[in-house]
């Protein structure tokens, strides 16, 4: 019997709807079943897309409070309007969820709305109906860890699905955790006129970053006025009197102590999300955080299921998932497909934003790898003067010996764009001499990473 498609993707997040469109656009007839109304996951609904929409609102604002009247430009004191602050972040969202139907719709995609159940390596339920399907690739994203410690009830416990619908700016707010999603909705706040307090597990913020710029990163955050307790675990949050009290221990000298809050954002994580998929009925095999598990070619231990994204191993980032979606697609169009995890940079959007790319200082040590380093201060930089935005700096790695580009890491105004550059240099296997004697047009902000290449020279 022929199966009613040559590819069903579960999920239709930037994983998943990248693969459905590149699969579609290779010839393959396909499917891309989804269990909420909105297409597009987490990243569209309530992750990247909303969340960015509000940094943007909230900067905007703070950039008329704090810098207008210095370049000449006078207005009234200007007033944070939250419900229209809101409604401008869900109609960004509507934008974008509406641009993956009408993609679906160009390339011929069938789009199911309906909770997936595999049944089979080839096949899958749909509520009543039953589909089938030479291949599966799992895109289902992931979901916040559990909490211990309280249950969201989003409107004074919230996760970070609540947190960017709260129907009142919080007088103070307490975030529990200082990775990306605790200091990205910390800076919306604090922006705004909220009180932030994070309290985080470990002795400094965002783990895994390169540690001089994570340090950078936190004297900076704390001049905007945040506040921040590391070294403390919170267990347990009650809430009386419609007031959150958050109760933490000390990691350091064991002492216990309760901080209360308007509202309080658990942002300790986040995990698989694989509920009801019927993964242990067909023996889909997972590691002991529930991660598929998959090969080189991103395939399960059933040859015909893929799995990629937040699902399966390696970062939760949405531009990760897209490139595994093409390259799954690819291969199943018999072409050749190529990932390069050491190049999938990373980049938190605060203000000033922060971005990585290859290997950090402590990775490059731990590998004992010979390395010089060049930096460059946004102090020196005439662009970023005239715009307000010096604080941070580029840094780069490189091979002591070969001068190739190992890693780069920035903290300051466009950093998450400028970071490509090193990227396509990375990818070309560049050393610090080609960004140095490439021509960068005066003035911008990428000037920074020139003169970070230049410092790597003798
Ligand atoms: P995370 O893993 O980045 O940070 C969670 C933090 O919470 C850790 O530092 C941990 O030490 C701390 N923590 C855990 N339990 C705690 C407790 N009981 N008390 C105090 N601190 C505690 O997780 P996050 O921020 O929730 O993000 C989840 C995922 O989403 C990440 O993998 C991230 O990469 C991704 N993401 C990426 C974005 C971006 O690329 N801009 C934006 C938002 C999310």
């Amino acid at each position: 019997m022929i199966p009613d498609f040559d590819l069903v993707v579960i999920g239709s997040g930037p994983g998943g709807y990248v693969c459905a469109i590149k699969a579609a656009q290779l010839g393959l007839k396909v499917a891309c079943i989804e269990g909420q109304k909105s297409p597009g996951g987490t990243c569209l609904n309530v992750g990247c897309i909303p969340s960015k929409a509000l940094l943007h609102a909230s900067e905007a604002y703070h950039e008329s409070t704090q810098n207008f009247s210095k370049m000449g430009i006078e207005i009234e004191t200007p007033k944070v309007n939250w419900s229209q602050m809101l409604k401008y972040k869900n109609e960004m969202i509507a934008q974008n969820t509406q641009g993956i139907e009408l993609l679906f719709k160009k390339n011929k995609i069938k789009h199911i709305v309906g909770w997936a159940k595999i049944i089979s390596p080839t096949s899958i339920k749909v509520g009543k109906q039953l589909i089938s399907a030479s291949n599966i690739v799992i895109a289902t994203g992931s979901k916040p860890s559990p909490f211990t410690g309280a249950t969201p009830d989003g409107k004074i416990i919230v996760d970070s699905t609540g947190a960017l619908n709260l129907q009142e700016i919080p007088k103070k707010l307490i975030v529990i955790g200082g990775g990306v999603i605790g200091l990205e909705m910390s800076s919306v706040f604090n922006r705004i006129g909220t009180e932030v307090t994070v309290i985080e597990y470990l002795d400094h913020i965002a783990v895994g970053m390169d540690k001089e710029i994570s340090k950078s990163f936190l004297r900076i955050l704390k001049k905007q006025g945040m506040n921040f307790i590391f070294n403390s675990a919170v267990n347990n949050i009650k809430v009386k009197d419609n007031i959150a009290l958050i109760d933490y221990l000390s990691r350091s000298n064991s002492t216990k102590s309760t901080l209360s809050a308007n509202v309080v954002l658990i942002a300790t994580g986040r995990r698989p999300f694989t509920d009801g998929l019927g993964l242990e009925d067909i023996n889909v095999a997972t590691n002991n955080t529930g991660q598929i598990i998959v090969n080189e070619k991103l395939q399960t231990n059933h040859p015909n299921i893929f799995a990629i994204g937040d699902v399966t191993t390696g970062p939760m980032l949405a531009h990760k998932a897209e490139d595994e979606g093409i390259a799954v697609a690819e291969q199943l169009a018999g072409q050749e497909s190529l990932l390069n995890y050491n190049l999938v940079p990373s980049v938190i959007y605060t203000s000033p934003e922060v971005s990585s790319v290859g290997k950090t200082e402590q990775e490059l040590k731990d590998e004992q790898i010979e390395f010089k380093v060049g930096k460059f201060s946004f102090m020196g930089n005439g662009r970023a003067k005239v715009n307000f935005s010096s604080d941070g700096f580029v840094k780069i790695l490189a091979d002591k010996k070969s001068d190739k580009i190992l890693g780069a890491h920035i903290i300051g105004p466009g950093a998450g764009d400028i970071i490509h550059e090193i990227c396509v240099a990375m990818e070309f296997g560049a050393s610090t001499e080609d960004i140095a004697r490439t021509c960068h047009a005066h003035p911008t902000v990428s000037e920074a990473v020139r003169e970070a290449a230049l410092a790597c020279l003798d």
